[in-house]
């Protein structure tokens, strides 16, 4: 099997979904890719070298608008659900409107889904866990988040897989670690290899709250893209849940140092308090990914960040 028909992403105007976009207008049997997007966080930007093909369609539009879901969801043969309040302290200051946008939005998704019997993948995030007990995490630890933001993630995976099992529905959840790589909006919300490479270009100081020893599992964005397409094509992942991480543990600090290092700059890296409820390790135990969907992500670190680098330094962000 592989993809094809009508496609549709959702936030595909976002830092991720339009990398996904990206892919499936690259796959010959892809016949439209619909991207709904209310341009909430994501740009036109990312996606106008699109806009004009006949292959695509952009709606401007929210996820919770279930008359204009019903409408692009016709003969939706696969769904990428990436529209999301994507962001722990906006969660954390208007929890009503996260969980409407990403519980709420994923069920008006799901429920078309059913109707046109699409393959559903839907990209949910590390933060379920909240803060892992133990290390690398795996796909079975208690689920516990600490944000708003992570419980609505949770709760749209329960939905997705319980329209798995009430419905049959070909739904996948993704739980995607912290990801990185062009594109990615720089703001005060931004990752932190956003934050310290345009800081670094601009010359200005990097700021870690805390000691620095906190540690993620940082993931490039082409990676993930991978993994979207790897587990819309792979039956056996219908009604599970993945980590979508790269299994390696970095430290913030030296991520700082390699990012002060690639880049050149002469910026100092400074130390604050640290942040609360900022968690202190995060690391993904991959196996069952690589076991299921035969998926291993391909982009070091220190290759991921030169091109990041590269991109940011080009002026294109
Ligand atoms: N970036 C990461 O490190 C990361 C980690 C884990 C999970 N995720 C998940 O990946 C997905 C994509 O995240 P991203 O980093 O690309 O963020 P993003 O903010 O760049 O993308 C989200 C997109 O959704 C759109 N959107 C938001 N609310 C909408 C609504 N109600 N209706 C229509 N469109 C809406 C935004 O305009 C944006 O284009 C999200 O579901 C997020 O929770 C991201």
């Amino acid at each position: 099997m592989s993809l094809n028909g009508k496609i549709l992403v959702t936030g595909g105007a976002g830092f991720i979904g339009s990398h996904i976009v990206d892919a499936l207008m690259e796959i010959r049997d892809v016949d439209e890719v619909v991207v709904i997007d209310d341009l909430s966080t994501g740009k036109a930007w990312n996606i106008k070298h699109h806009i004009g093909s006949d292959r695509f369609r952009f709606v401007k539009d929210n996820i919770r608008n279930r008359g204009v879901i019903h409408e692009v969801m016709k003969d939706v043969n696969y769904v990428f659900h990436e529209a999301a309040m994507a962001n722990v302290p906006l969660s954390l200051k208007d929890p009503h409107r996260c969980y409407e946008i990403n519980v709420a939005g994923t069920l008006n998704l799901l429920e078309e889904a059913r109707i046109q019997d699409s393959i559903f993948i839907y990209a949910s995030s590390c933060a379920v866990y909240g803060n892992p007990r133990s290390l690398p995490v795996r796909e079975d630890h208690p689920p516990r988040p600490i944000s708003p933001y992570g419980a609505s993630k949770l709760s749209a995976e329960a939905l997705c897989l319980a329209y798995n099992e009430a419905y049959g529905l070909k739904s996948a959840c993704l739980r995607y670690f912290n990801v990185y790589g062009p594109r990615q909006a720089y703001s005060q919300y931004a990752g932190v290899i956003t934050i310290f490479t345009n800081r670094a270009l601009r010359g200005e100081d990097l700021i870690i709250y805390g000691d620095g020893m906190q540690t993620r599992d940082f993931i490039y964005v082409r990676d993930i893209v991978e993994a979207n397409l790897l587990a819309a094509e792979c039956e056996d992942a219908y009604g599970k849940v993945f980590n979508v991480g790269t299994g390696k543990e970095t430290s913030i600090i030296e991520l700082a140092l390699k990012i002060r290092e690639i880049t050149g700059a002469d910026v100092q890296i400074i130390h604050k308090p640290p942040l609360k409820g900022d968690i202190r390790r995060s690391v993904a135990d991959i196996s069952r990914m690589k076991r299921i969907i035969g998926f291993t992500p391909r982009t070091s670190l220190r290759d991921g960040l030169s091109s990041f680098i590269k991109y940011v330094s080009s002026g294109l962000q």
